[in-house]
């Protein structure tokens, strides 16, 4: 089998510590190419891992006759880098958010289908245990109808990259919002069956600007070279009500710094059962399904099957371009969640709700 040789835009911590590994693990797979603004880690990644080519310009590396581009550069820039990346002939996998607007995610959907090039967008969440159990319950029929829905981002005093281009908006599109909520409403807006948003009554804090500290994330060893402006101008604490097109309603909140519990979590309920996915990392807490058999009210834990989240998206990603087959993030998915999160920041900024279709 030929090689597959793949470009990464982008080497901070999710290329350094998930993405260039989990490539490594897949046979006949390179990592061929490396492109980073910040020279210094350019060159500690590309002399670390053993890779061949390192540009300066990521329009340089799209010259190179890879097959294939991850996107794992500051959020402002996924959907350009996406577009240019399709244009030039390489399948994409776009780290999350996808990018910042439905009109920006219109303009990706619009050259996937022109280029015939795959698109999918980094989710790790869609290869964990809960979503591989869920799913095709769901998908059976054997939650009824789902019509409440939570999904939930939390944390105490973490920003990530504090003063980088995390918190600077211009950069990032948002704060928690765009940065962690996304993940969680896309497992429930997946899990739920895509249903489109219809109104959207968002709110944004920032509160703790002063006081967070930075929150661990990237890792101080994959940050070489960066130099944070210590600019801070997105929110730390973010949620939304929404009237989903299924007449469900769905209510998310994400936050970076807050005096609350932390973790992340879900819950959907459906007229025949319903489950609740507590933060995966506490083992006291298990998925619960919630029903009713024989007129008795039942809780099932259900088995994990065990999960590698980002190696699974990675091989996933990997299967799509070899056997050209449309991979699991699917188009009305993610509009969704970029709707949502568009909606969630214009109503906070109005003081009004965001009407995309008029409702039932
Ligand atoms: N899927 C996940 O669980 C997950 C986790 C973390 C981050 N992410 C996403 O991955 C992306 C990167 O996040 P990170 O944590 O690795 O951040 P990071 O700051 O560690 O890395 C980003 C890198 O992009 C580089 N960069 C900036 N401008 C560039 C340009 N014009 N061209 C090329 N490179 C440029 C920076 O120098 C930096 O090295 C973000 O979109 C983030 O949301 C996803």
């Amino acid at each position: 089998m030929e090689k597959l040789k793949v470009g990464i835009i982008g080497t901070g911590g999710i290329a350094q510590l998930t993405h260039i590994p989990s490539l490594k693990r897949i046979e006949g797979v390179e990592t061929t190419a490396i492109a980073d603004v910040n020279q210094e880690k350019l060159r500690y990644v590309g002399e670390k891992f053993g890779i061949r080519y390192t540009f300066t310009d990521w329009e340089k590396l799209l010259e190179t006759d890879i097959d294939a581009v991850i996107i794992c550069s500051p959020n402002a820039l996924h959907a350009e880098q996406s577009i240019k990346a399709m244009r030039s002939g390489k399948d994409v996998l776009c780290e999350k958010p996808v990018c910042l607007t439905s009109k920006e995610a219109e303009d990706i959907f619009s050259v996937a289908d022109k280029t015939k090039k795959i698109f999918m967008a980094a989710f790790p969440r869609r290869f964990s245990g809960e979503a591989k159990v869920l799913k095709p319950m769901i998908d059976r029929g054997e939650f009824g109808e789902i019509y409440y829905i939570k999904a939930s981002y939390l944390r105490r005093r973490g920003i990530p990259g504090l003063g980088t281009w995390f918190t600077d908006k211009k950069l990032a599109g948002g704060g928690p919002m765009m940065d962690v909520g996304v993940h969680m409403l896309d497992l429930v807006i997946y899990l739920s069956g895509a249903p489109e948003p219809e109104i959207i009554f968002g709110t944004k804090y920032e509160k703790f600007k002063d006081k967070a500290t930075d929150g661990g994330w990237p890792p101080l060893e994959t940050r070489v070279g960066d130099k944070p402006k210590g600019k801070m101008d997105v929110e730390d604490l973010a949620c939304g009500f929404v009237k989903l097109s299924t007449g469900a309603t769905l209510f998310v909140e994400a936050s970076w710094a807050g005096n609350s519990e932390t973790g992340l979590k879900a819950s959907l309920f459906g007229t025949l059962a319903g489950v609740s996915m507590p933060d995966p990392q506490d083992p006291q807490s298990p998925v619960r399904i919630f029903s009713e058999n024989h007129g008795v009210l039942t809780d099932v834990v259900p088995f994990m099957p065990p999960s590698d989240m980002y190696y699974e998206e990675m091989a996933h990603f990997i299967e799509c371009v070899r056997k050209r087959k449309g991979p699991i993030t699917k188009r009305r998915e993610i509009m969704a969640v970029v709707k949502i999160i568009e909606g969630i920041y214009r109503s906070a900024e109005t003081g009004k709700p965001v009407i995309l279709k008029s409702s039932k």
